[in-house]
């Protein structure tokens, strides 16, 4: 299989499936428990169908719509995800450089393997930095302090990892950052000599967000778990969300909001969007899907805020279906992450060119012209 047979993100997926050594894989396709809830992310779309209205004339359309305060081509958006150096050696500045030819967000984990800074630099297309909160309260405030400097266009707080999630593949494959070759993964990485060899030859694997702070968390191999659950701040709630986003004064998500109760309490500290996530299934699983949760979400804050889907989308049509129910843009993660795993740069360009088409055809065949126009008369459930 290569890159021109890849046509779609399960394409990809069995790509990277194909090129990565076994922990690493799992690692970006598994999620926590019975994955029930990762499963559910995608299927909630193909509980609900389109209902085309045609005759529209549709030669010329507008994709573009405004998530906080940036216009941007296409209403897709790349989610911020961790370690993206272990998945491909080009890592976050291939996905960067993809987001910016198309004209979308994109974001960096506080787990990225490029700094802050070096993103900053390198691209103008709008840019979001995921935060996570840190017992260590000068590494927060450090790396808001970096966000300011590097003119980051928003702050993303995740806010539904406040423990680690069960996830059983990576207990099974023994996954630590930076990994580690241990009797039970030897093998999997031996039969990966390509993985391998960039892996020891390119630049060295770093957590340059949090080195300033934690020297020993970035190169003492440690499981994600372990991370969250010794470092992160278990302590965390409105107040401190608030308090963040007054030091911070720009444009402000919260990542990880299901709950109508939750995204009117975002509004009330002042963020600009939310995130509604579950994480990619990968913390509590049984939560329910983002996608079955953005109408009544959107009928409570509609307009007072900014509502981002995450989570589930692999096609452009789902895209379509969260928009009509209220969304104003959707956001991924694993829909990149295959493709960056697959075949770097020339791989996140052609899936993130194919959902990019997808959303263009799909729209002309339901008779839109904008995003504007697509609402909740063109949605049945089953
Ligand atoms: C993630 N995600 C994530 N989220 C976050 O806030 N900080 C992070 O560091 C990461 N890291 C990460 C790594 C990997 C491998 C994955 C798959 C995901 C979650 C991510 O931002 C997004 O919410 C999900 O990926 C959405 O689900 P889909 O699009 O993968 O189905
Ligand atoms: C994950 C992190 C790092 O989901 O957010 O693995």
């Amino acid at each position: 299989m290569r890159l021109s047979d890849c046509h779609n993100v399960e394409d990809f997926r069995r790509l990277a499936k194909h090129r990565l050594p076994s922990p690493v894989f799992h690692y970006i396709d598994g999620a926590g428990d019975d994955e029930v809830t990762k499963r559910r992310n995608s299927s909630a779309f193909d509980d609900c169908d389109l209902v085309p209205n045609v005759l529209a004339g549709v030669q010329d359309i507008d994709m573009s719509v405004t998530v906080m305060g940036k216009r941007i081509a296409m209403p897709l958006m790349l989610s911020p995800t961790a370690l993206q150096r272990l998945f491909h050696w080009q890592g976050e500045r291939a996905v960067a450089a993809v987001a910016e030819r198309f004209n979308t967000w994109f974001g960096i984990s506080s787990l990225a393997t490029v700094s802050i800074e070096e993103v900053g630099a390198a691209i103008s297309t709008p840019k979001m930095f995921q935060l996570y909160i840190h017992k260590d309260k000068g590494l927060n405030r450090s790396m808001v302090e970096r966000c300011k400097s590097a003119n980051f266009d928003a702050i993303t707080l995740t806010v539904d990892t406040i423990v680690a999630g069960n996830r059983e593949r990576c207990l099974r494959t023994g996954f630590t950052s930076p990994p580690r070759f241990t009797p039970s993964s030897v093998l999997s990485y031996a039969t990966h000599p390509g993985w391998v060899a960039n892996y020891l030859f390119r630049e060295k694997f770093a957590l340059p967000n949090l080195s300033t702070h934690v020297g020993e968390g970035t190169n003492v191999a440690l499981s994600v778990a372990d991370y969250f659950n010794t470092m992160l701040d278990q302590s965390m709630d409105w107040k401190m969300a608030e308090a963040i986003r007054a030091d911070w004064g720009g444009q402000f998500c919260l990542k990880g909001i299901m709950s109508v109760a939750d995204a009117k309490r975002a509004v009330d500290i002042g963020a600009t969007a939310i995130m509604v996530s579950n994480h990619g299934g990968r913390q509590l699983d049984g939560s329910r899907s983002p996608f079955d949760q953005i109408a009544e979400i959107a009928d409570a804050v509609g307009g007072q805020i900014d509502i981002i889907c995450d989570g589930g989308v692999r096609r452009g049509s789902h895209v379509l279906k969260a928009l009509a129910a209220g969304a104003t843009a959707c956001s991924g993660g694993r829909l990149y992450l295959y493709a960056l795993a697959a075949a770097g740069e020339a791989g996140v360009e052609r899936i993130i060119g194919k959902l990019r088409d997808e959303i263009e055809r799909d729209m002309k065949l339901m008779g839109v012209r904008s995003p504007s126009e697509l609402n909740r008369s063109m949605l049945r459930w089953r």
